[in-house]
């Protein structure tokens, strides 16, 4: 069991030396009222068992370093280790976000590259990059849905509709903005089912503001319908969202331009290499059509052909979303995977779609899988037929951690029982493939043969089973000195 640094703690032991005369800290400029009166708990500890604490610490961490790391929906890829090193530039990372822009013109120009290069992408007309999230692009972009209505004095639309294998932050997005969320039902296909939809913009004429879509879906599966939905929305007045989480899937081969989509978000910590996980930072993006462009949150990036400037006079703005210019780092690293990879992006999206159809295949003889069909960059298979045996999809994650796997993401998307959404990435070579074929076989045996030592997994991890709810419900991370 690691001990916490303060129970390393050894008084009188000392690393680097706070008084030492080259340290410019003078307590006598401090007004002394801002001066603590209690000495500062602090553990004592030495350089070299401090460096070995934190590594001890970061060897228990699990990432894509460690070892395949298939969570689906998250598109944890390789991030190359370049992308690190151009956004950890001096010229980056000691700019001030207040410098005037003719002081910043690299900067600029790096994020106005980007902008376009996005537009690329996604065949959107403008694009900002404020977003420090997916669900904050959600945001940034029903924002804008909102806006837009009412620019036009269209009040009565209201309504939001949203597939049922949607991820949750799409309800949650738009239901801070005071839109009703109205459920599209999925058909045996896994996709949004057309007669459903047709019903819905049926009963709710003139009321439809949006529908927000990911496609490829949550299932992994693509929208076949989608130049169908688009038309009935854009007939009815509404406008289309696309969740971009899913973007891996498809760059350079189509884009939410094609499929009709209005708004767009992107999550560049998932299909633009840049690492994520332990909550962020990361990066939404927000591409609109021309109709839109002046409703994007300001400033954006913009060039007069002799230099680069942030403008800020959009005629109907919806104002700011992130200080400065958002997670710029992030925005680097994206910038620089776009630029390393250049014309084969597209070959990124289709050997992802590869690796996960290759797993899925091997897979589907020893796994439900309720949606039998070619799949993009993911597929959700279901634990059901384990479960009449005992064993549910959580001790199967469990288990897999024991062969120094991540576990995929499991009960999401909410409309398959026991889900396990598999996505591998293209970053992944057939050998690693394999291997994960391989234990998820072997699990599935040991299901039949020997459930015991799946019910007690994991028995290899520094902790075993820990009281999830409690851990989310009542986090606790303060140190208490017990002397
Ligand atoms: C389909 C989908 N939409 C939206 C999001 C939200 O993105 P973020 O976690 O960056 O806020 C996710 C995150 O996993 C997702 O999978």
């Amino acid at each position: 069991m690691t001990k916490l640094i303060f129970e390393k703690s050894e008084k009188g032991m000392t690393g680097v030396n706070l008084t030492d005369k080259n340290i410019d800290i003078n307590a006598t400029d401090i007004n002394p009222k801002f001066l603590r009166k209690s000495d500062l708990i602090l553990p004592e500890i030495s350089e070299l068992e401090a460096m070995r604490h934190f590594k001890e610490l970061s060897d228990k961490n699990f990432c894509v370093e460690s070892g395949f790391y298939p969570l689906g929906s998250c598109t944890m890829k390789y991030n190359p280790k370049v992308n690190e090193h151009l956004a950890s530039l001096e010229k980056f990372t000691e700019l001030h976000p207040l410098q005037a822009d003719e002081d910043a013109q690299g900067s600029l120009e790096l994020m106005f590259k980007l902008q376009e290069a996005l537009k690329e992408i996604t065949g959107m007309s403008a694009i900002t990059l404020q977003g420090s999230a997916g669900a904050h692009g959600e945001l940034c972009g029903m924002m804008i849905v909102k806006k837009y209505f009412e620019s036009k004095n269209d009040i009565k639309r209201k309504k939001v509709l949203i597939p049922d294998s949607a991820h949750g932050t799409n309800p949650a997005s738009a239901g801070m903005c005071g839109f009703e969320i109205i459920k599209v039902n999925s058909n045996e296909k896994g996709q949004v089912d057309l007669d459903h939809l047709k019903e819905l913009f049926d009963a709710n004429k003139d009321e439809i503001a949006a529908i927000m879509m990911t496609n490829p879906n949550t299932l992994g599966l693509f929208e076949e319908n989608i130049l169908e939905i688009s038309k009935i929305a854009h007939s009815q007045g509404s406008l289309l969202y696309y969740d971009g989480a899913n973007l891996n899937a498809i760059m350079g081969i189509t884009n939410p331009k094609v499929m009709g989509f209005d708004i767009v978000h992107l999550n560049l910590h998932k299909t633009f290499s840049t690492p994520h996980g332990g909550g962020g930072p990361g990066a939404g993006p927000v591409g609109v059509v021309e109709k839109l462009k002046e409703f994007l949150p300001v400033p954006v990036i913009d060039f007069d052909g002799k230099k680069y400037y942030r403008k800020y006079n959009l005629k109907n703005t919806i104002g700011k979303i992130k200080e400065f210019q958002g997670n710029f780092g992030v925005l680097v690293k994206a910038y620089s995977y776009i630029l390393l990879k250049g014309n084969s992006l597209k070959e990124a999206s289709m050997d992802a779609v590869l690796n996960a159809n290759y797993i899925k295949e091997k897979l589907k003889d020893y796994y439900d899988l309720p949606y039998d069909y070619t799949c993009m960059h993911e597929f959700v298979i279901s634990g059901d037929r384990q479960k009449t045996d005992g064993v549910h999809t959580l001790e199967i994650a469990k288990r897999l951690m024991d062969f120094k796997f991540h576990p995929p993401t499991v009960y999401f998307p909410l409309i398959v029982s026991e889900a396990m959404m598999i996505e591998p990435t293209e970053t992944e070579n057939k050998k690693r493939l394999d291997d994960f074929i391989d234990i998820m076989i072997k699990i599935a045996k040991e299901v039949k043969e020997n459930p015991k030592t799946i019910l007690d997994a994991p028995h290899n991890t520094p902790v075993s089973r820990v009281d999830e709810t409690n851990a989310a419900r009542h986090l606790d991370l303060r140190y208490q000195n017990k002397e």
